[in-house]
């Protein structure tokens, strides 16, 4: 076998008593194309900012092309022999052009004092030929999409002779159309010799592009695999060290003689959805679906009083209430997952436990508005245990948790109010499957419990996996119902969703 390109020996890294890698080896021969996958939090990105120099390992070994670094590799001298680091925010400069985005580094690096334009604009036009891209060199970066700018540094990344490119999830800020772009290009460059390793944890993208797949969990390496020996379920396995079966979850209201916690009566608002009828019962988790614009979130928004409905009813309790604003809704007993958590979702720069409390801080203050810590402390720990948020200390801040972690941490956030309706809006956007499923638990707990859950999702399959129950929107109406989940096959549901088949009420 060739000598690897790269080779990483027990590398062990800590992060104030977080422990993201422990003795990590993995070896990268010339040519290859190698996804590294894990659950979020498994170590992956620190595994790549240690060879890359950005992290310093604790213990360890780097050895690129033969040549021992030690635990440490200057950036530079990574660069020197070859490696490429590509991270999420691809390091680019938004007010320089494509070509100099291209070429000034290559430059800067042979040490050229001036910068020799028509030579910049050559290097970048020959690399992105070499690319069969075509892109003009002379537009300014932030003119470019997200898939021009991955390309864009793909190419800095040739013209500093790359001999590995690492990709820390480039598919997850672009559409299905650009990873087949990317993957094309991922191909080309493997062609030309040049091996890539690529994280990700997306199964159906590894299966699609890796020839060896390395697994890590809990920053511990699984394995490594040949692509072609694994399979869905195995890699799932893999990642999460347990057998994620899903759990169907039937509830039948009427037979459990479930209280009707919240109804609509032909709720509308125009131009947006139109004569909703809609029951949630203690108990119960009903999916709703449809098309992306199809009226569920503005549906949603309206029960907790973001987007007021302008006719029909709501009633909580069977009595007809007024949601004009968010206040109503919560003293209703109604909670909201929103979809874009980025903007709504959690404080980044404060600690886990003071973003759990923050939507019962009125409740904890005493007279003179202070806040009563022992019930604050109360609230926080009985969350972050109830939603097994895994955290050295609630004191860190949110942004040191893992992605699937800080989705928990959202999730006790909108429960702390002790909701009786949960309505969640895409839950599981952009998380991997292990915390997906995890989450899914934590629903369906909920619902054990006694609250009414609503959850919106794009995805027949988390639907099935999830609800008991569910409904299905097309333009603003509800069209269709499936009252026994167990007892239908998902494709049912996505023919209505495509409209393929007639809309009624189902099963
Ligand atoms: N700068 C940091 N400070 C503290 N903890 C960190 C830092 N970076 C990563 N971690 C922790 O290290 C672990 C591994 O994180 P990371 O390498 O980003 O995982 P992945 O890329 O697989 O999602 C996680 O528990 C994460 O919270
Ligand atoms: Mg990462």
């Amino acid at each position: 076998m060739a000598e690897p390109i790269l080779e990483v020996r027990n590398i062990s890294k800590s992060y104030a008593g977080v422990q993201a890698l422990r003795d990590v080896s993995m070896s990268v021969a010339p040519g290859e194309v190698r996804c590294l996958v894990g659950e979020n939090g498994s170590g992956k990105s620190t595994l790549i900012k240690t060879i890359g120099g950005a992290v310093v390992a604790d213990a360890g070994e780097i050895v690129i092309g033969g040549t021992s670094f030690g635990s440490s590799v200057h950036p530079v001298e990574a660069i020197r022999h070859g490696i490429q680091i590509i991270y999420q925010d691809l390091s680019l400069f938004p007010n320089l052009s494509v070509a100099e985005n291209i070429s000034l580094n290559g430059m800067i690096e042979q040490s050229r004092r001036l910068a020799n334009w028509k030579e910049m604009r050559r290097i970048a036009q020959d690399t992105l030929d070499q690319l069969d891209e075509n892109i003009d060199v002379d537009m300014p970066l932030d003119h470019c999409s997200m898939a021009q700018r991955q390309i864009v540094a793909i190419s800095r990344a040739l013209t500093q002779g790359a001999k590995l490119i690492i990709m820390d999830e480039p598919t997850s800020a672009i559409t299905a159309e650009d990873v087949s772009r990317l993957f094309k290009t991922v191909r080309q460059l493997n062609a030309q010799g040049v091996a890539m390793v690529f994280v990700s944890h997306k199964l159906d993208e590894v299966f699609e592009i890796a020839d060896t797949v390395t697994v890590l969990r809990d920053g511990q390496k699984v394995g490594d695999y040949p692509a072609q020996e694994l399979d869905e379920d195995k890699l799932t396995f893999l990642m999460s060290g347990q057998n994620l079966e899903f759990k169907p979850f039937t509830f039948d209201p009427e037979a459990e003689g479930a209280p009707l916690l919240l109804e609509t009566r032909a709720l509308s608002l125009r131009d947006q959805f139109s004569d909703v009828d809609l029951k949630i019962y203690g108990g119960e988790v009903v999916g709703l679906t449809g098309l992306v614009g199809s009226g569920r979130t503005e549906l949603a928004l309206s029960l907790f009083g973001l987007n007021p409905a302008d006719h029909g009813e709501i009633l909580v309790d069977g009595k007809p209430v007024k949601i004009t604003g968010p206040q109503d809704a919560k003293r209703y007993g109604i909670s909201y997952l929103p979809e874009d958590r980025h903007g709504q979702g959690l404080f980044e720069d404060q600690t886990i436990a003071d973003n759990v409390v923050v939507t019962v801080i009125d409740r904890l203050r005493e007279f003179l508005g202070l806040v009563d810590n022992r019930k604050r402390e109360g609230v926080w720990r009985q969350w972050i245990e109830r939603l097994r948020v895994k955290t050295p200390s609630a004191q860190n801040m949110v942004s040191t948790l893992s992605g699937g972690n800080q989705q928990r941490v959202v999730l006790a956030k909108w429960l702390a109010p002790e909701p009786r309706v949960f309505i969640l809006d895409g839950p599981t956007i952009g998380v991997d499957v292990v915390s997906k499923a995890r989450i899914h638990d934590v629903v369906q707990e909920l619902a054990r419990s006694g609250i009414g859950v609503l959850v919106i999702s794009d995805e027949v399959t988390e639907i099935m996996q999830v609800c008991s129950r569910a409904l299905v929107m097309q333009e603003g109406r509800i069209v269709a119902e499936f009252k026994d989940l167990q007892s239908v096959d998902g494709s049912e549901i996505s023919k209505v969703i495509a409209r393929e088949e007639n809309a009624e009420v189902v099963s």
